[in-house]
C-alpha cells in the first residue's frame, strides 16, 4: 500500500504542490480531548495500543458493545484537515515529514550495495493508513487460506476474510471500470456484492480521470501477453488491475483509519488518547501460577510524563510491524538471551517476537515521454496547467490532484517466461537458505507449491505516470514502471538494542540475501524494458532514462536493481501467527503464547507476506478480532470460535 518516493522527486513534489493546500471541509467529528490524567483513571475493558489501520477498526467495532469500555492510545494526533493526508496530489510528501511519520530506518543493507532503506510509518491517528499510497485490494485466495496452516481455531481463509473485507468497505457503484482488455460486458464485473462491500467506512473508489500513459501501457503489457483482470477482488488477482483507491471520490480526499475513529467517538464507552507513547505492558505476577500472565494494563508517557492505565479484560497490541515487537520485548516477552543482555527480566521466552521480517521490494525503469503527453510532471513543468488543476480540485475536489495512480500488475512467472525460465527459478528457490526450527520450512514448501501450480501472483508492477528517478529534467516528463516481488525469501528482523523505549528498534529487511529474490526481480526488470519497442506505448517514449541505456548485462542490471531498489514499506510477520515450537508469537485467536488475554492485532501476524497492498487484510485483521475477542477468565481460555 506504501511506495517509498524517491528523495529526490518527494522533494520536487512538496515544492511544487506545498501551494495546494486543501481547500476542503475539515472532518466535522470531535478532537480528541481526554486529558491523560483522566485516561489513567477511567477504569477500562480493553485498552489498545496504538490507533493505527487495525486498531481503530477493532476499537471501532468493540464499542459496538455500549457495555465496554474501550481505550486507545495513540502516539500521533488527530489531523481533521491536513493537506499532505488528504490530498492524493499529496501522496508521498508526507513521508518523513516529523509531524506524520515515525521515520525510521532500517541498518545498512548488503543486498543493497549498503543503502539504508527508510521505513516510514503513520505517526497519526489513522497511523499508516494516513500516509500510504492508496492502494485498495487484496490477494489471491491461495494466499490466505494457507493461514490455516500456522495456527488452529480460527477461520483465517479467504472466505474467512471475506465478510470482513467487506465490511470494512464503501465500493461507488456509480462508476464503471475503464480499462483497455476488459470486454464492454465486464466492465461491472467487480461489484459482484459476494466479493466487495457497500457499507463500510472506508470509501473506495476508481479514479476518474487517468494520466495519457495509463492506456497504452495497459495494452503493451496485453500485447506482452499479459490480461487485464476485470474482478481481481473474487480471490484470482492475476493481471494487470485498474486498483481501487482508499479515496472519499465525492470529497476527492484520502479515506483511513480515521472514518473508523469518527464511526465511534460520540460514544461515552469509546476514549481515545493521542499524543502518549505506550512504552510497556504490565502483567500481574499472579496469572504467572497458572503458566501463563495476564496483562492488567499499560504505561505510557506523555508529555514527558509517565502514566498507567488499567484495562479489566483485555490488551490489545495494534502498534505495528516495528513497534508491536518493540513493545513485546521492552515488557519482558522475547528472545530470553536477547533480553537478558538488556537487563530485562524475561517473563515469556518467545525467541519469534521480531524475526520473520517480510517486505516487498521494487526497482524501476523509467521512460522520457513526448511533448504533449499529459503525467504527473505536468503539475511542476506547466504553471498554467498547475493553477488550472488546483483551482480544479478546490472547487469540485476532482482533476490531476484528486488522483494517484492506481495500474498494478500482479504476474505469476509464466505469464512472461518460458518454462525453462520459470524452471530455473524453481531450481534457485530450492537452494535459498532455510533456518530451522522456526515455520521457514513451512513457508518454503508453500512457496514451492505456488511456484510449482503457477497461480499465486509472484511479482508485482506498479506504474508511476510520472518522472520518479534520476536523472529527471524538470521540463520534461515521464513514467516509471516499478517491478517488485510478492513473496520474498528474505527474511529479517526488528529488535531492541536498549531499554529506552523511545529509541527507535534495530530494524534489518536482510533485502537481496539470498539469490532468488534478486533473479526474480530482474526478470520483471527485463519484462519492462521491452515496453520501449512494444506499440503502442512504444509510440509515447522518447527514450529510456533509467536504468542508463549502457546498462545492459544481467550483472549490471543486478548492481542497478540492488543500488536503487525501494521498499513498497509493507512490513510484516514480526510477532507470527505460528506454532510455538516454529518461532510462532500468537496463535490462531492472536493471543501471545504465554498470556491470558493480550492479543496482537495487526501486520505483525501475518505468517507470510501477502501479495497485495496490505491495507485491505489489515483492516479486515482488526474487524474480525471483535468477533472472538471475548474475554473468559480461565487461563489459557477458550474464545468464540467462528
Ligand atoms: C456515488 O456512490 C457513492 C458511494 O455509494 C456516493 O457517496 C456518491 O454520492 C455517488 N455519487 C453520485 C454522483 O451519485
Ligand atoms: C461477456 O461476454 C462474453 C462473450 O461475449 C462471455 O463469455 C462472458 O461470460 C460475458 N461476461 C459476463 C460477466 O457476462
Ligand atoms: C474471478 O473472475 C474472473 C473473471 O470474471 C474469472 O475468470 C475467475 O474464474 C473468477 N475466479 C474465482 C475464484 O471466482
Ligand atoms: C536469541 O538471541 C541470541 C542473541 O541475539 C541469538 O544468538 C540467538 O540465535 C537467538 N535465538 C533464536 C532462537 O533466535
Ligand atoms: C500547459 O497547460 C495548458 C493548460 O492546460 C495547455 O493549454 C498547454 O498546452 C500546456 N503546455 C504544454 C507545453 O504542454
Ligand atoms: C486552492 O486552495 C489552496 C488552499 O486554500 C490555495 O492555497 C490555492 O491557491 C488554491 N488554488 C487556486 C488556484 O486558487
Ligand atoms: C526460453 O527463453 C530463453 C530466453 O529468452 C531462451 O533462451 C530459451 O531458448 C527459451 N526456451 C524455450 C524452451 O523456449
Ligand atoms: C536445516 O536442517 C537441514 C537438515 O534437516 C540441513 O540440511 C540444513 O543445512 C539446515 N539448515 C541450516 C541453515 O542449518
Ligand atoms: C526548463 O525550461 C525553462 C523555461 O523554458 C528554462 O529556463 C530552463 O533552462 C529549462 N531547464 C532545463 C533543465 O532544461
Ligand atoms: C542501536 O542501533 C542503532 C541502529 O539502529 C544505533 O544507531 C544505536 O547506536 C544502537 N544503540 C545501542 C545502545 O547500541
Ligand atoms: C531523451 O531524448 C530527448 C529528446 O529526444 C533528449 O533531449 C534527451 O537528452 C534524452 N535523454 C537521455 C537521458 O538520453
Amino acid at each position: 500500500m506504501y511506495y517509498s518516493i524517491s528523495t529526490l522527486s518527494a522533494a520536487v513534489l512538496c515544492f511544487s504542490l506545498s501551494k495546494f493546500a486543501s481547500a476542503q471541509t475539515p472532518r466535522t467529528c470531535a478532537s480528541p480531548s481526554i486529558s491523560p490524567d483522566a485516561f489513567s483513571a477511567t477504569k477500562f475493558d480493553y485498552v489498545i495500543i496504538g490507533g493505527g489501520t487495525a486498531g481503530l477498526a477493532l476499537a471501532s467495532r468493540l464499542a459496538d458493545d455500549h457495555s465496554v469500555q474501550i481505550g486507545v492510545i495513540e502516539a500521533g494526533v488527530y489531523h481533521p484537515i491536513d493537506p499532505l493526508i488528504d490530498i492524493p496530489g499529496n501522496v508521498g510528501v508526507g513521508e518523513g515529514h516529523p509531524d506524520l511519520d515515525w521515520a525510521f530506518k532500517s541498518v545498512p543493507q548488503p543486498g543493497l550495495n549498503g543503502n539504508q532503506m527508510p521505513v516510514p510509518r503513520g505517526k497519526m491517528l489513522g497511523g499508516s493508513s494516513g500516509l500510504n499510497f492508496l492502494a485498495w485490494n487484496r490477494a489471491s485466495s491461495a494466499e490466505y487460506d494457507v493461514w490455516n496452516q500456522f495456527g488452529k481455531g480460527v477461520d483465517w481463509s479467504f472466505n474467512g476474510f471475506l465478510p470482513y473485507f467487506k465490511d470494512t468497505t464503501t465500493t461507488y457503484q456509480n462508476q464503471t471500470n475503464p480499462f483497455p482488455g476488459i470486454p464492454a460486458n465486464e466492465t461491472k464485473a467487480d461489484f459482484d456484492p459476494n466479493f466487495v462491500g457497500f457499507n463500510g467506512p472506508i470509501q473506495s473508489s476508481y479514479n476518474n480521470i487517468y494520466p495519457d500513459p495509463v492506456f497504452p501501457y495497459v495494452q503493451s503489457l496485453n500485447n506482452l501477453g499479459v490480461p487485464t483482470n476485470a474482478n481481481p477482488d473474487n480471490g484470482s488477482a492475476s493481471g494487470i488491475i485498474n486498483s481501487r483507491s482508499s479515496l472519499d471520490r465525492t470529497r476527492g480526499v484520502r479515506s483511513y483509519a480515521v472514518e473508523y475513529y469518527c464511526r465511534s467517538v460520540s460514544q461515552k464507552n469509546f476514549k481515545v488518547l493521542t499524543n502518549a507513547q505506550v512504552t510497556k505492558i504490565l502483567f500481574s505476577a499472579s496469572g504467572q501460577s497458572h503458566g501463563s500472565y495476564t496483562a492488567t494494563g499499560v504505561q505510557f508517557v506523555s508529555n514527558g510524563k509517565t502514566f498507567t492505565v488499567k484495562a479489566s479484560k483485555e490488551v490489545h497490541l495494534s502498534a505495528g510491524s516495528i513497534q508491536t515487537p518493540q513493545l513485546l520485548e521492552l515488557s519482558g516477552i522475547g528472545n530470553a538471551t536477547l533480553l537478558k543482555s538488556l537487563d530485562i527480566t524475561t517473563l515469556i521466552d518467545l525467541p519469534g517476537v521480531g524475526e520473520n521480517l517480510q517486505d516487498h521490494i521494487f526497482a524501476g525503469v523509467e521512460y522520457e515521454v513526448k511533448p504533449g503527453v499529459l503525467t504527473f510532471d505536468a503539475l511542476h513543468n506547466n504553471a498554467t496547467y498547475a493553477a488550472e488543476q488546483s483551482a480544479l480540485y478546490n472547487a469540485t475536489g476532482t482533476g490531476l490532484l484528486s488522483t494517484f495512480d492506481s495500474t498494478l500488475t500482479w504476474l505469476p512467472f509464466h505469464f512472461y517466461l518460458n518454462s525453462s525460465e520459470t524452471t530455473t527459478l524453481q531450481g534457485i528457490f530450492e537452494k535459498v537458505p532455510i533456518q530451522n526450527g522456526t515455520s521457514q520450512s513451512l513457508q518454503h514448501d508453500i512457496q514451492r507449491q505456488w511456484l510449482q501450480e503457477g497461480v499465486v501472483p509472484q511479482n508485482q508492477i506498479v506504474l508511476h505516470s510520472g518522472g520518479q528517478l534520476p536523472p529527471i529534467n524538470p521540463n520534461s516528463s515521464y513514467f516509471t514502471a516499478f517491478c517488485g516481488i510478492l513473496h520474498p525469501w528474505a527474511h529479517g528482523f526488528v529488535h531492541i538494542n536498549t531499554t529506552d523505549p523511545l529509541a527507535h528498534p534495530v530494524i534489518d529487511e536482510r533485502y537481496f540475501d539470498n539469490d532468488f529474490d534478486i533473479q526474480a526481480v530482474l526478470s520483471c526488470i527485463k519484462l519492462l524494458l521491452k515496453l520501449q519497442d512494444t506499440a503502442p506505448v512504444s509510440d509515447i517514449i522518447t527514450n529510456r532514462t533509467s536504468p542508463a541505456v549502457d546498462i545492459q548485462s544481467d550483472e549490471d542490471l543486478i548492481n542497478y536493481i540492488k543500488s536503487n531498489a525501494m521498499s513498497s514499506s509493507h512490513p510484516i510477520g514480526t510477532a507470527a501467527m505460528a506454532p510455538r515450537e516454529l518461532g510462532g508469537v500468537v496463535d490462531a485467536d492472536l493471543k501471545v503464547y504465554g498470556t491470558t488475554n493480550l492479543r496482537v492485532v495487526d501486520a505483525s501476524i501475518i505468517p507470510i507476506i501477502v501479495g497485495a497492498n496490505p491495507q485491505q487484510t489489515i483492516y479486515a485483521i482488526g474487524e474480525k478480532v471483535c468477533t472472538f475477542a471475548v474475554f473468559f477468565p480461565e487461563p489459557g481460555g477458550f474464545f468464540l470460535a467462528l
